[in-house]
């Protein structure tokens, strides 16, 4: 295990029935709330009546900043930016998924920065000090709620790139199992394929070869994640299923499972990002597609951490390592395709002919992220593993 630092200060209110406490967590942080939300689905299931009737209860000004689609961008983010000068917002409150928290995160950064905030994802600049963000989560899958990242999609060069700092980390995150009830089949799949590629990008991608402890969190979380997604397919409403899947996919991405790790990357999300930046297509959606592929990519160098996956999760009793590992990846592509999630470049819509260009926006962001291995020419190799 490596040296690490962990901390995590983000407050957690667990349980049904406590989205009514997020006007007295708001009012901590001050008077006037941007209300950022997406395109309508808080509206239907009664998650906007609840978190409005709290903060007018403890006498909030309220800023509302609808909206937000999913794989955010950033020209909307910019009126979010500019609205919240306006009414001078002194604290902003996601009420909403992955998309609505980032949304709202870039926000809370760009309102004190004096420069374009897209600085901040290029790391041109990095961010000084954000408005305090609170959330209540209707989606479970980014672990935004409990993390320091965003990600955004700037449209000019479809560029899908992200920001960490600790301003940006929620102060309070809301976490009420039922918020999930109405979520639909397909966001329901692509949430466990999210959390799952979360959790395996860093036990896969790490410099630590002695692992026990982070390997079993993953591999505990990744069983939770895939018995409580199999539930929740036949029965949207089950608290049980909805609350163990919340929690776990909150710690999915939340920095515990790759303490001690050493140097950890997340290719599988770089590639991902420019599938959703180029065919705006769901996050999770695009990483069942890439997750497998890239894995039979790295069978050579990573046979070992495949087997054990494959023996740990699909309890594959193949000794030998190779056949092993293999059996795996066709056992987990096999499950993705089994909730419901694309397993194919071809399933997606997306045409064989489209990999150069996809391979060329993915190698951008290589570069950012500083993946040396990932030359436009290796992303391409992936890619052809994903057809
Ligand atoms: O817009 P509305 O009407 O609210 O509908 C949303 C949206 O269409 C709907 N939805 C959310 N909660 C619902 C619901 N529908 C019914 N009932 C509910 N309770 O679900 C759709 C998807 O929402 P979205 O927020 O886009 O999903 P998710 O949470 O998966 O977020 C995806 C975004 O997060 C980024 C992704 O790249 C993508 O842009 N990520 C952020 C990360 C982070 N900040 O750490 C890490 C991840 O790796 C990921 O990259
Ligand atoms: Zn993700």
């Amino acid at each position: 295990m490596q040296n690490f630092i962990f901390e995590n200060p983000t407050k957690i209110i667990f349980g049904q029935g406590q989205i009514g406490r997020v006007g007295k967590e708001v009012a901590r942080f001050g008077r006037t709330v941007l209300l950022v939300y997406g395109l309508g689905s808080i509206k239907k299931n009664g998650i906007y009546d609840q978190a409005t009737a709290s903060l007018r209860e403890a006498g909030l000004n309220i800023v509302e900043f609808p909206g937000v689609k999913s794989n955010p961008v950033l020209s909307h983010t910019l009126k979010g930016i500019a609205l919240a000068r306006e009414k001078q917002a002194e604290v902003v409150l996601a009420v909403g998924g992955g998309s609505v928290i980032d949304t709202a995160k870039t926000i809370a950064a760009g309102v004190r920065a004096d420069h374009d905030v897209w600085d901040f994802f290029t790391y041109k600049k990095s961010i000084q000090s954000a408005l305090p963000v609170l959330t209540v989560l209707t989606l479970a899958a980014s672990a935004s709620e409990m993390n320091a990242a965003a990600v955004m999609t700037r449209e000019e060069g479809l560029q899908k790139f992200s920001i960490r700092s600790p301003h940006i980390q929620p102060r309070v995150s809301i976490l009420d199992p039922t918020a999930l009830f109405t979520l639909p089949a397909t966001y329901s799949a692509y949430s466990a394929v999210d959390a799952i590629a979360h959790m395996l990008e860093p036990y896969f991608n790490n410099t630590e070869p002695d692992s026990p402890f982070q390997d079993r969190l993953v591999e505990g979380l990744m069983r939770t994640i895939m018995e409580s997604t199999e539930i929740i397919l036949k029965e949207p409403a089950n608290y049980s299923a909805r609350a163990n899947m919340i929690w776990a996919t909150t710690w999915a991405f939340n920095g515990l499972t790759s303490t001690g790790m050493g140097l950890i990357s997340l290719p599988v999300h770089m590639i991902e990002h420019s599938l959703s930046a180029i065919y705006d297509i769901a996050h999770g959606a695009g990483l069942s597609i890439v997750l497998p592929g890239w894995m039979r990519y790295t069978l050579d160098r990573n046979a070992g951490k495949l087997a054990r996956l494959a023996r740990e999760i699909f309890l594959i009793s193949e000794r030998d390592e190779r056949l092993a590992a293999v059996a795996g990846i066709e056992r987990l592509q096999a499950w993705f395709a089994a909730i419901g999630s694309p397993t194919s470049l071809t399933e997606a819509g997306i045409p064989e002919e489209d990999i150069d260009k996809i391979a060329e926006n993915a190698a951008v962001l290589a570069q950012v992220w500083q993946l040396k291995d990932y030359s436009k020419e290796v992303i391409t190799e992936i890619l052809q593993q994903c057809r």
